[in-house]
């Protein structure tokens, strides 16, 4: 029978903060199909993170099918707008959230993966998280800020990662991010910057495969989802407007579930996809092909 088999295999997936997430989604998707998985949060919400899982608020969602409870291997906290900690402002590093975390830049998790789990720790690293203070800021109101924090946050993290991480992969390894098509289609309400982060991020996409391809021998993809209602996209403020539109406009006339985001990049992460470098792969019941819409936005 084929199907996905990560046994053995160790996942990275950054981005993790609650159980509402494509992050959380993914990672229960890789250890579905058996790989171990560490996660990164951000250091401001780590300990409500923390607090959640303790207190069994999310063993729920993090049933398995063999009704075992997900368990991430380790919470690393990870500031990904930081590639070092030198880089950090002295103010954010010695506040209430930062000062007891230690080292959370993209180095620093590097340096701790390699002190928990060896010299090659990983063969599996997703990137998903983003930010645009500006989000709700149409791009010609975005600031000069605003618009290069998106881009820090949403698109060069992903290069710090390849970067970063390349070297730590075993044989075959794969990166995977998420993306949205307000790359490269008009989205109305979707701004600061963050169109401009995801347009960088497909496009990094394809020239990291290339150069982590050559150096590492790793796969790098992008996974272009469709709206859902996370913690993140909630704060757009049109989400469910969003959601709502691209049900009824969309080949396939259903709600995207964060599971089909979760399988579909657990797959791309598969020796199943080992063709498959470069690529934006679509999870948006068909969304991005239609040139058309045949519902009036809702409201
Ligand atoms: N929800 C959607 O409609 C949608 C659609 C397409 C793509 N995406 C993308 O999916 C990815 C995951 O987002 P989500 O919608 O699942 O929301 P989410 O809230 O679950 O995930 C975003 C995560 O990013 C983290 N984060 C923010 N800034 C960070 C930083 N500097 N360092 C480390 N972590 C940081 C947050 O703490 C959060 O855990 C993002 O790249 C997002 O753009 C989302």
């Amino acid at each position: 029978m084929l199907n996905i088999d990560l046994t053995g295999r160790r996942a990275l997936v950054a981005g993790v903060a609650d159980d509402g997430g494509f992050g959380f989604a993914i990672a229960k998707a890789l250890a579905e199909a058996g790989a171990s998985v560490c996660v990164g949060t951000w250091p401001p919400a780590l300990n409500i993170f923390l607090n959640l899982l303790e207190r069994g608020k999310m063993d729920e969602s993090r049933r398995l099918s063999d009704g075992s409870l997900l368990n991430f291997e380790k919470i690393y906290p990870l500031d990904a707008v930081f590639d070092t900690m030198d880089a950090m402002p002295e103010d954010l590093r010695t506040s209430k959230r930062y000062k007891d975390v230690g080292d959370c830049s993209i180095e620093g998790l590097a340096g701790r993966l390699v002190a928990d789990f060896g010299e090659l720790p990983l063969d599996i690293v997703v990137h998903a998280l983003a930010n645009g203070p500006e989000v709700k800021k149409p791009l010609l109101e975005t600031s000069r800020n605003g618009y290069l924090a998106a881009i820090s946050a949403s698109a060069y993290s992903l290069v710090s990662m390849v970067s970063r991480f390349g070297p730590l992969m075993r044989p075959h390894g794969a990166f995977a991010s998420l993306t949205y098509m307000a790359s490269e289609r008009v989205i109305p309400g979707y701004g600061g910057g963050m169109s401009s982060a995801k347009a960088a991020l497909e496009s990094d996409t394809r020239l990291l495969a290339y150069e982590a391809g050559r150096k590492w021998g790793v796969r790098v993809n992008t996974v272009s989802a469709g709206p859902f209602a996370s913690r993140a996209a909630s704060a757009i403020g049109i989400i469910e407007r969003m959601v709502a539109y691209v049900q009824a406009n969309a080949p396939l006339g259903e709600e995207l579930v964060a599971s089909e985001v979760g399988t579909a990049t657990a797959f791309l992460c598969s020796p199943l996809a080992s063709g498959i470098t470069g690529t934006t792969l679509y999870v948006d019941k068909g969304f991005h092909t239609m040139g058309m819409a045949l519902e009036a936005p809702p409201g």
